[in-house]
């Protein structure tokens, strides 16, 4: 997300901070290193993978090597241990929720979008999975597209 971000023109002039959140530690851990074995980072197009990616020797690694993220890249994002079931801070401009609600029952789903979307700025969105929707909770997001919810511009 952050790749894709800051290659838009006119990124540099960006405020742009991801928070990025796990409730499993293990997980956050392995995210913070921003460490891929060379196989995992074969879909990134060379030059992208160049730019945001140094290479290091891992001899101990099966792949002998790592992609490893650049602090250019690792300084937009912030991870923090998060269960989604706790209250949350805003405000943010986006909230990618993908592949989660899944594990939460319709109750709990309900709670979350309703805890969500005031933290949304007006104009915000909720991304959630491509496998996943929000039928039968009741929010006043707009679909926007496919798995893309929009807070209304006009929200107080
Ligand atoms: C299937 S993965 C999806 C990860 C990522 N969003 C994606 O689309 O690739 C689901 C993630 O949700 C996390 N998770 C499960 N319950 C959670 C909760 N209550 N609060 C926060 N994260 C949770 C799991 O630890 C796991 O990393």
């Amino acid at each position: 997300m952050a790749i894709a971000a800051l290659e838009v023109p006119g990124a540099e002039r960006l405020d742009l901070r991801i928070l990025a959140t796990d409730i499993a530690v293990d997980t956050l851990r392995q995210a913070v290193l921003g460490a891929y074995p060379p196989s995992r980072l074969e879909p990134v197009p060379k030059a992208l993978r160049e730019r945001w990616f140094e290479r290091r020797r891992e001899p101990d690694r099966a792949e002998g090597e790592v992609f490893v993220a650049r602090p250019e890249l690792k300084e937009r994002i912030v991870f923090r241990r998060l269960n989604l079931a706790d209250p949350m801070k805003g405000p943010l401009d986006v909230v990618f929720c993908r592949n989660v609600l899944i594990y939460f029952d319709q109750a709990t789903r309900q709670r979350l979008v309703t805890a969500v979307e005031p933290l949304l700025r007006p104009g915000g969105l909720l991304c959630v999975g491509h496998t996943e929707t929000l039928s039968g909770i009741r929010s006043g997001l707009a679909l926007e597209r496919p798995s893309v919810f929009r807070r209304p511009a006009s929200a107080a």
